[in-house]
């Protein structure tokens, strides 16, 4: 099959079949395709569109890419959770190790930061020592031995994601649903888990910002997934304000250490709620719960007995990391770092939040990247002090930025503060929870 007929197929608004697209997938992972048949391929089906069985062809042709890990020799379900990416976004930190705490097997593959969220892998690597470049095997005994592993993605699992996923972040064709789900969905499939949990981002620092978007990437991720034979479900999540209070590598892991080891404060109340619903749901779709209600009993359960922090503890240590971080979390702030006030100019309620406007601030003072080489200062962040609904005087400070020096400061705090804004009627509260998408109501079973 030559590139250029099945281009031209899509570019008239022809439905390829699942040969075509296999043959395309192959042609991405051998080479044969050139780069620019390939976006142009892209293009054609980003503008075209993907009817539901193209869509699905390609998710299995991205799955089959690479190799699928097969975890049936380990006695557990296995279970996992994705989000689709916010400002301050922590909560695998805390989910893995508290939902091995109650039996199911995790095996999480995460991503790095890039552009306005931050990644797993980046924020793990705020843990002195901390080793996210497992080998298969590596992977597969941590599962055993400790009930989860965090690592990053290996060459061999869906291959053709990577190269793809490039060509389209260079020719503008990432915002299409159905190349979403086939990417997302090509990699979590290929973690051989039964269930999977899929934290939908929506608001202001969001990859996709409005609801109706949310709500219809996350109904096609719970249909691909049942389409696949895993039991997914998907909550849509509040992205409008930064979530809990920090935002930056190591005050991520520092807040998450604090939620493990039981520590409440209300400025991070929002994390450590996420984490127990995410879990029960996670609970439930992996068997362990029959409820919700019972599984949210469960994960309170282990999270304040400290037996998710013990989980947590273990892992740090079998993964390479120090283990003294998590009993004294405070080890993980440079002393270096300077804090910069960023402070209110008008009295009110804060109204509404420009998340990612945060997002990219963290970024630019080093705590993300902008390709996906770049190097990151695991240090630096942004301490959310005002949320949604707050009143505030003129002056108070919103938040603080922990930056490396107070060179550009300043600016970026003034775009920070631009980023509040500031009422006089106090808005009515947006719940954390927006919606539940599970298969039952999705209409796909
Ligand atoms: N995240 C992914 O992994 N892939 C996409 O296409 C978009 C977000």
């Amino acid at each position: 099959m030559r590139p250029q007929d099945i281009i031209a197929k899509k570019r008239d608004g022809g439905e390829l079949t699942a040969d075509e697209i296999a043959a395309f997938i192959d042609g991405v992972c051998d080479d044969s395709w050139a780069d620019y048949q390939v976006s142009a391929l892209v293009m054609a089906m980003f503008i075209r569109g993907l009817s539901e069985a193209e869509g699905e062809h390609l998710v299995r042709s991205m799955l089959y890419s690479g190799e699928v890990l097969d975890f049936s020799d380990i006695d557990a379900p296995k279970a996992d959770k994705h989000s689709t990416g916010g400002v301050g976004d922590k909560t695998s930190l805390i989910i893995a190790p508290l939902v091995a705490s109650c039996g199911v097997a995790v095996p999480m593959i995460s991503g790095r930061g890039l552009g306005h969220t931050g990644g797993t892998l980046d924020k793990l690597e705020s843990i002195p020592g901390y080793n996210v470049k497992l080998s298969t095997d590596e992977f597969r005994g941590l599962i055993k031995r400790c009930g989860f592993a965090m690592s990053g993605q290996t060459a061999d699992i869906a291959p053709a994601d990577r190269k793809l996923y490039a060509l389209r972040d260079a020719t503008a064709t990432v915002p299409y649903i159905p190349l979403i789900v086939a990417s997302i969905m090509s990699k979590k499939l290929a973690e051989g888990i039964d269930a999977l949990v899929l934290d939908v981002k929506t608001g202001s620092g969001a990859f996709m910002p409005k609801l109706d978007d949310s709500l219809t990437l996350a109904e096609a991720l719970v249909r691909t997934g049942q389409n696949f034979g895993v039991r997914a479900e998907a909550v849509i999540t509040d992205m409008s304000q930064p979530l809990g209070r920090f935002v930056g590598n190591a005050l991520e892991v520092y807040e998450c250490i604090r939620i493990l080891k039981g520590e409440a404060d209300d400025s991070w109340a929002d994390t450590r709620e996420l984490s127990l619903e995410l879990s029960a749901r996670l609970l439930v779709l992996a068997g362990v719960s029959v409820n919700v209600e019972d599984a949210r009993g469960l994960a309170d359960s282990k999270l304040t007995d400290g037996a998710a922090f013990e989980k947590f503890r273990e892992n740090v240590q079998c993964q390479g990391g120090d283990p003294s971080v998590c009993d004294d979390p405070e080890k993980l702030f440079d002393p270096a770092i300077e804090k910069f006030d960023v402070l209110a100019d008008a009295e009110g309620y804060v109204t509404a939040i420009d998340t990612l406007a945060i997002g990219n601030a963290v970024c630019e003072i080093g705590g993300g990247r902008t390709k996906a080489d770049d190097s990151v200062d695991h240090a630096v962040g942004y301490e959310s002090l005002s949320r949604l609904g707050d009143n505030v005087a003129n002056g108070s400070p919103l938040g603080i930025l922990h930056c490396r020096t107070l060179e550009k400061a300043d600016s970026i705090a003034v775009r920070v503060k631009n980023a509040y804004t500031i009422g006089e009627v106090r808005p009515s509260g947006t719940p954390l929870i927006r919606q539940i998408v599970s298969p039952s109501t999705d209409g796909s079973d």
